[in-house]
């Protein structure tokens, strides 16, 4: 992988699994990482800003005690189904959309946002034109209103995955335009504090069956490497992508050798 060595990197999410994973990875490489979460990370970081992703106001604020330009935003933060429809929707999708945007100014040439969405989107082509819709407002709060207007059916994770995943491909061309690139990782379960409320959103049986069908769960390292690859030289050409992460079952599952699971 290209040098890591002084460039910087915006990571939300780095307090805990994939996201600290990230940022332990880029500081051993010698990159500059400034940390956007609720928590202190535990690595350390160049500059930590404690930020409310659920609230528009808390994101400008944080970037406002945040200077100069970045190599990547890394938007790893999420938050599971186990938290209130509205913030859940609020942190996984609008704060992934509001941060992409507000960094535009930020990133140095050649620039890239990664984003981590899920597998749990899969399901986005069944729903595409309400997420077109909410993905048509301007701002944060306008999406906030959408959401409020429109209640999705379902687990509210997987609608903002879906929207996440949504705008990642939808934000390919645009970006490239400005001479950026926009990809998403999409993992399956990760060994992660998140995962025991996934067990209870989404089914102990489908979490643990597939952990008994791939031997494990992906470790944060699996994913992190990926979020880089996806932010280095290397990737140049990939653009509006979402790359899946999953072991295998994402494939097993889009070529209908097995069936979808039910989250
Ligand atoms: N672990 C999995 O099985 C899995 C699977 C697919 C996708 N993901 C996605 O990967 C990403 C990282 O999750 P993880 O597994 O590392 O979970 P995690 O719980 O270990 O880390 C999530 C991080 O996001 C931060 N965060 C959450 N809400 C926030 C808010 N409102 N403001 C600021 N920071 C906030 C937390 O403080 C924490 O540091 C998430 O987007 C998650 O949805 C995880």
């Amino acid at each position: 992988m290209s040098a890591l060595s002084g460039k910087r990197f915006l990571v939300t999410g780095s307090a805990s699994g994939i996201g600290l994973s990230v940022a332990e990875k880029l500081l051993a490489a010698g990159a500059e990482v400034v940390s956007l979460d609720r928590n202190e990370p535990s690595a350390a970081v160049t500059q930590h800003v404690k930020v409310d992703l659920a609230s528009r106001e808390s994101i400008d604020a944080a970037l406002e005690q945040v200077d100069g330009t970045f190599d990547a935003l890394l938007s790893v933060a999420g938050v599971p189904g186990t938290a209130p429809a509205a913030t859940v929707f609020a942190v996984n999708a609008l704060a992934v959309r509001h941060l992409a945007e507000a960094f535009l100014e930020r990133l140095n040439p050649g620039g890239s946002v990664v984003v981590v969405s899920s597998t749990a989107g899969f399901g986005f082509p069944q729903r595409l034109e309400a997420i077109r819709e909410v993905l048509a407002t301007d701002t944060f709060e306008e999406g906030v209103q959408w959401f409020a207007d429109h209640p999705q059916e379902g687990n509210a994770y997987n609608w903002s995955k879906e929207v996440a995943t949504v705008y990642t491909h939808s934000m390919g061309l645009a970006f490239g335009d400005m001479g950026f690139r926009i990809n998403g990782v999409l993992p399956g379960p990760v060994q992660t504090p998140i995962l025991e409320d996934f067990r209870e959103t989404m089914g102990e049986d489908t979490i643990d069956g597939l952990e008994e069908l791939l031997g494990r769960h992906a470790t944060p390292e699996d994913i992190a490497d990926v979020v880089l690859f996806l932010a280095s030289e290397e990737a140049r050409w990939i653009n509006g992508e979402c790359i899946t992460v999953d072991g295998g079952t994402g494939g097993a599952v889009v070529s209908g050798s097995v069936p979808v699971p039910e989250f």
